[in-house]
């Protein structure tokens, strides 16, 4: 069967014919982003197969709060013209398109406002065309790293949401002879896990230096593009912010012996799961983050760290309660559809800011670039804004869709 034409699992059996057991971090790599393959290359989960919701597709605060923090990191840091906002892994365009509208109503800010999407899947960029079409306003780029990369001493701010979660793992697991890696191999056409040594230098190095050392029996997820990504980021901006947002842990809770089988889940359809093996292409596949790792990774490209809050801090440090319904807001004895529509607005505000959904479990972390003011709203204490402050804001995208409105569904 040629490459074209054989579907993943067999030419992930081809390759270990080949070459022999792969490390764990190469199958997931293969699955995710194989260039034909691969589970985001055929742009699976979000929105053609629903596997994961993230922020972006929840409410359209999201965007439009991170527009808000944009646009306060252009106006301290002298107003740069151009201003580049890059967006890496789009997913849907969601969170594109909610930026931009909020960008649009600053007349100053959008006319130095470049937004750039760094999108490895041609399917979802694809998608996200369709979806900001109609955005002209404020230009809007795809661009590819190494162009990127070419242009690399721009202010702006660079943004990432559940995108290194996905970056390949390696699982290493405690055994009386050292830690081992988790392998891929195949017997009687069936994938199976097996140990065997460290697959390079640089699994050990990293080992070695966040001084990560798994107990006998103990597996740990090892991410070391993340790292790489985030030293690779600093070093594109001359002048400007990063704002990475996923769970994730610091290094002592994230290795800590007590937990025993590492963070590694597999999605499918809004399940969890650990078959890791099974639906190669199919799944999901995604572990927390380092945040120590990427913490000191970054301060080692040259940025400075300005602090890791959780989103419900940071959207309520830049006014998530405006985008909430005001009590009283004409519920009583108004139109059904009204009230329905306020309702779901209001669940879906609440899935981005309160602790037991995502407000707690997803953190920001904030790193600037240059002589840049560190005292960013979104770091500040939330109680400390006055919701009288901001704008009252449109009705959400969750509240057009339970009122029956025009618009697509999420
Ligand atoms: C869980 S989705 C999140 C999508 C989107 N950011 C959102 O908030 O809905 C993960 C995305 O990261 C993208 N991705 C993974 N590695 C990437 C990389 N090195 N550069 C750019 N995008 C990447 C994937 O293609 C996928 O679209």
């Amino acid at each position: 069967m040629s490459e074209a034409s054989a579907p993943l699992p067999d030419l992930i059996e081809q390759e270990i014919a080949t070459r022999g057991p792969i490390p764990f971090a190469r199958f997931m790599e293969l699955c995710l982003f194989h260039p034909r393959h691969g589970y985001y290359t055929r742009g699976l989960g979000g929105g053609g197969g629903r596997d994961y919701l993230t922020s972006s597709g929840i409410h359209r605060a999201y965007g439009a709060l991170v527009a808000r923090q944009a646009g306060e990191m252009w106006r301290r840091t002298e107003r740069p013209d151009p201003f580049l906002f890059v967006e890496f892994g789009p997913g849907e365009g969601y969170f594109a398109a909610d930026f931009l509208q909020e960008a649009a109503r600053t007349q100053e800010f959008a006319a130095a406002l470049r937004y750039l999407l760094v999108e490895t899947s041609a399917a979802l960029a694809a998608r996200q065309k369709a979806r900001l079409a109609g955005h002209a306003s404020i230009p809007v780029e795809w661009i590819a790293e190494e162009d990127l990369e070419r242009r690399a001493g721009f202010s702006g701010c660079l943004f990432a949401n559940e995108v290194l979660d996905a970056f390949p793992v390696h699982r290493v697991v405690g055994t009386p002879d050292g830690p081992r890696e988790v392998h891929v191999t195949a017997r009687d056409g069936v994938l199976e896990e097996t140990l065997l040594p460290l697959s390079g230098a640089a699994v050990a190095r990293f080992l070695e230096e966040e001084a990560v050392r798994p107990q006998e029996g103990q597996e740990v997820d090892l991410n070391l593009a993340a790292p790489c990504w985030i030293s690779w980021a600093v070093r594109l901006l001359r002048r400007g912010y990063l704002l990475v947002v996923d769970y994730g842990k610091e290094a002592p809770d994230l290795y800590h012996p007590a937990r025993r089988r590492g963070t590694l889940l597999a999605y499918h359809r809004h399940g969890a799961n650990e078959e890791f093996l099974l639906r190669p292409g199919a799944q999901d596949l995604t572990a927390h983050l380092d945040w120590t790792a990427l913490r000191k990774a970054a301060e080692r490209a040259g940025g400075r760290y300005l602090g890791r809050t959780t989103q419900a801090r940071f959207l309520l440090a830049l006014g998530a309660l405006d985008f909430f319904p005001r009590a009283g807001e004409g519920s009583a004895g108004g139109p059904a559809p009204a009230l329905l529509r306020r309702i779901a607005d209001r669940e879906a505000l609440k899935d981005l800011v309160l602790p037991e959904r995502m407000g707690d479990r997803f953190s920001v972390l904030s790193v600037g670039v240059g002589d840049v003011p560190r005292d960013l709203a979104g770091l500040s204490e939330p109680w400390a804004r006055s919701r009288e402050e901001a704008p009252a804001a449109p009705p959400g995208r969750a509240a057009r869709r339970a009122a029956g409105a025009a618009g697509e569904e999420r």
